[in-house]
């Protein structure tokens, strides 16, 4: 209690300063729209004397701004083998302190990014959907710049003031156009990344439900709730697979179908769920070694295939979901399993915001 009343204190100048200051933007980032690669902007985001400042990076990037300190935040979520994650731009930190500033992570160089370190990537699970792709895998968080022991947050284009996290991050796919060239702006998605595991949804914008199936509301129980998986670490495979539900809705012992609602945190650890969310159907799985797919990562020099090979068409399907090794307790729900991975990150956010509640 009394270190409750010590941080208000604490913020309490900072507010009084930005009163004068308004936290929302006059146009909130999931309402813009760009086509890639001809109209990026140089920011997204050109708001001034906003409560977070401006955009960390920028959006316009080319070969010049490729590399170790790219500070682009344009990503990609194309394929098993062409994906960026979202990650801080300096060493050793936590999303929660950085998440409005972090930086796109690519598997592929070309479009001005950093590019993750070969060898970073421990197993990743692509999965194409009716209404979504999204990859979600096991990764050693600290070549990209997460702090090892970091639990890690959501990153989402909207956030409390609706300026996204990243402000300013776009991201964009070829998975709905018969072209690897033809991109199309997504505009509902969402990204965690922490406890050297991550998931990375983009919904389909030209689907009713793209808002539905990329929640953005679910920030504290992390993949397994919002990405339902059966991802294998050391496994590297493509596949197609039905949709999720949406997150946080599910069906009862009663055959009730329920909406969940996350308690704030200031109601203390999310304890215990009413639910346990299904892993959908999948098939058509492909494998691949790791150096297989990300050989043009590393310049030069081809990783020394870490998992497993095997190509063609393997069953690891729907009979992966019911155990495996279950180490990635951000991916994954298994009995009596804490789901509170995730407990700083809007804490954080609602003190720099002055107490905004609009987590929409
Ligand atoms: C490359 O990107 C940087 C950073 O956005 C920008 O300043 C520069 O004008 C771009 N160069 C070209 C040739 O587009
Ligand atoms: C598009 O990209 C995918 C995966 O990156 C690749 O398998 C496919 O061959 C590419 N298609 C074309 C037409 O180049
Ligand atoms: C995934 O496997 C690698 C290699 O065995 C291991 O170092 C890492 O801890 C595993 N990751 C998780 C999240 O279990």
């Amino acid at each position: 209690m009394s270190a409750v009343a010590a941080a208000a204190l604490f913020v309490l100048p900072a507010l009084v300063r930005a009163q004068d200051q308004s936290s929302f933007p006059e146009t909130p980032l999931a309402s813009k729209t760009f086509a890639y690669p001809d109209g990026i902007p140089y920011q997204a985001d050109t708001d001034t004397n906003l409560i977070r400042g401006t955009q960390a990076g920028y959006n316009l990037c080319n070969s010049t701004t490729e590399g170790d300190s790219s500070m682009c935040q344009t990503s990609f979520l194309n394929a098993l083998d062409d994906f960026c994650l979202w990650a801080p731009s300096e060493k050793d930190s936590m999303i929660a302190d950085t998440e409005g500033e972090e930086v796109a992570w690519c598997t592929k160089p070309g479009r001005g990014t950093r590019i993750i370190p070969d060898g970073a990537l421990q197993g990743v699970q692509f999965m194409r959907t009716p209404d979504y792709v999204q990859v979600v895998g096991f990764i050693d968080q600290s070549k990209i710049n997460i702090q090892t022991d970091d639990f890690g947050g959501e990153l989402d284009p909207h956030g409390a003031d609706l300026r996204g996290n990243p402000m300013g991050g776009l991201v964009y796919s070829t998975a709905w156009s018969d072209s690897n060239d033809s991109y199309t702006q997504v505009i509902e998605w969402h990204n965690f990344m922490g406890g050297n595991a991550f998931c990375f949804k983009v919904c389909d914008p030209s689907k009713e439900h793209a808002a539905d199936y990329c929640q953005h509301i679910y920030d504290r129980v992390g993949c397994a709730y919002n990405a339902p998986n059966n991802a294998q670490n050391g496994t590297f495979e493509s596949c197609e697979g039905d949709n999720q539900m949406f997150p946080g809705v599910y069906t009862g012992d009663d055959g009730q179908t329920t909406t969940w609602t996350q308690p704030p945190e200031s109601e203390g650890a999310i304890a215990t769920m009413p639910f346990t969310p299904s892993v959908p159907a999948s098939s058509n799985c492909q494998t691949f070694s790791s150096s297989e797919l990300f050989a043009s990562a590393s310049s030069g020099a081809s990783g020394s295939g870490s998992g497993g090979s095997g190509s063609g068409a393997s069953g690891s399907g729907s009979d992966a979901a019911a155990t495996g090794s279950n180490a990635a307790s951000a991916l994954r729900v298994s009995e009596g399993q804490s789901v509170a991975w995730m407990g700083v990150m809007w804490a954080t956010v609602a003190v720099a915001m002055g107490g905004v509640a609009v987590f929409a």
